[in-house]
């Protein structure tokens, strides 16, 4: 299968119209073959995906992005929908959907009937902890670092529910022993207090600071003191290998939409059979859901009868939206396939790439501000596709360490670096610093890296001149 680029036919063609359209295509087409694949870094897989020539793609890690052919796929979906409707999202899409669960299933190694979709990893989090029934004594356990809306989602459960939280502090540069370490010890002091630790949420990478946590141990912790666990791994699947029967989580959210390069709104839920009864409803609640039985008569449901589990048809319509970016997955995952570098191919190609390039990107960026990389004593914050790299700011310029000043700084920062720079780079003030988070891609090369570090450079002496006080 062939897939084109013609960016610049784009463009001219809103210029000068169709009949030159046609001669500019001929011209500027850049296929890619399954059989000669793409190399990372090459010019002929960065012209896959849609970027406008003048903007640099920095922080894929935020909202991620698609190609050229994973857009035809989600086109085409739409396309057959609108072709005929009902048709559509009653008989075909289901089948489309199955094939979607097939292609991520085997990407992570999971039983089929153990994933679904859902449209993001803050539904996955919600829908999960929504589900449970918690009784007094139950704690939420959390880590310090946990996704600002994961956190406030955990804040509502225990403001409207019989649960309550505790959240589990340190400040990176932490070591993994030392944060597995503080989660046996919050366990303890749980279950001193005569509590229940029911269920505990930790990331596989944080987002901010964009590191790895030890949630291969989490995972088997919480297994030995029979504690759910539950796992954000909003930057998991299409980032680092993923083995769910190995691994046997509670219950796993992945994003797809960040680093597969599906379309946005797609997210795997991995729900393992043994936990399946626990996860009565989608969010929001829909035809799927099967009431607890009461002698009264059926509530009427108007799709097809199924033969598939209680759980898969649950989640296969959660009210009327667009599903396109379930469907589009298996383009993704074709898209994928031809990557390569050094040789390898596919998820390894990529994420043996994107891994090196966050490193070597951290260590060129740190020589450019003299600065450092955010690392624990094992080194294993870094295996990742992050880097997170200090800036040159003298923190004392904030007059008591007030953080309020602090954002408006790292904001005044954001804010140029799209509107004077045409790019954007995540940064947040932690442990007393301003931090970026550098985001490797196999679009991206150690140019891009070397203008982020001037750049910032520029930045940040503009900062010390006062400019972001003005
Ligand atoms: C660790 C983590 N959890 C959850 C989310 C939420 O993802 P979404 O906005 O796709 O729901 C993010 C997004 O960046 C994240 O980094």
């Amino acid at each position: 299968m062939a897939s084109y680029n013609c960016r610049e036919f784009d463009f001219i063609a809103s210029i000068f119209g169709s009949k030159i359209c046609l001669f500019v295509t001929i011209n500027m087409l850049e296929t890619y073959d399954k059989t000669t694949g793409m190399e990372c870094g090459s010019e002929l897989l960065k012209n896959q995906f849609l970027f406008d020539p003048a903007y640099r793609n920095l922080n894929h890690g935020s909202f991620g992005t698609y190609p050229r052919s994973v857009r035809d796929a989600l086109r085409q979906s739409q396309d057959e929908c609108e072709a005929r409707p009902d048709a559509y999202i009653r008989y075909a899409y289901p089948k489309a959907l199955d094939v979607a669960r097939e292609a991520v299933a085997s990407l992570v190694n999971a039983p089929v009937q153990t994933v679904v979709f859902v449209p993001n990893a803050t539904t996955g989090i919600n829908t999960v902890l929504r589900n449970i029934t918690f009784t007094e004594g139950d704690i939420i356990l959390y880590f310090a670092t946990i996704y600002g809306a994961c956190e406030k989602t955990v804040t509502h459960i225990c403001e409207t529910t019989a649960a309550e939280s505790l959240k589990i502090d340190y400040t990176y540069p932490v070591s993994d022993d030392a944060l597995c370490e503080a989660f046996e010890k919050a366990v303890s002091q749980v279950k001193a207090a005569g509590q229940n630790p029911r269920i505990a949420i930790f990331d596989t990478i944080v987002s901010l600071p964009g590191v790895r946590v030890p949630f291969e141990r989490l995972i088997s912790a919480c297994r030995q003191h029979g504690i759910l666990s539950l796992v954000d791994a909003a930057h998991g699947i299409g980032h680092i290998p993923f083995d769910l029967t190995q691994l046997d989580p509670d219950f796993l959210v992945s994003n797809c939409h960040k680093w597969l390069y599906t379309p946005r709104g797609c997210a795997l839920l991995y729900v393992p059979e043994r936990n399946q009864g626990l996860i009565r409803s989608t969010l929001p609640t829909s035809h799927g859901f099967v009431p607890l039985p009461t002698g009264g008569a059926p509530i009427n449901n108007p799709l097809p009868p199924s033969t598939k589990s209680a759980f898969v048809v649950n989640f296969e319509f959660v009210g009327t939206v667009d599903n396109a970016p379930y469907t589009s997955l298996p383009a993704a995952v074709e898209f994928r396939k031809a990557i390569t570098w050094q040789g390898k191919s596919g998820e390894d190609a990529i994420m043996s790439y994107t891994q090196d390039q966050a490193r070597k990107a951290g260590k060129l960026v740190t020589k450019i501000l003299n600065t450092e990389v955010l690392e624990n004593a094992e080194g294993t914050l870094g295996n990742c596709n992050f880097a997170n790299v200090k800036l040159p700011l003298d923190p004392t310029m904030l007059a008591g360490g007030e953080t309020g000043k602090a954002v408006k700084i790292a904001q005044w920062i954001a804010n140029k670096l799209v509107d004077e720079y045409s790019t954007f780079i995540a940064i947040i003030f932690h442990a007393g610093a301003w931090w970026v988070r550098l985001s490797a891609q196999v679009y991206l090369t150690m140019e891009d890296w070397e203008w982020a570090g001037n750049t910032l450079k520029d930045v940040c002496e503009r900062v010390s001149k006062g400019e972001a006080s003005e």
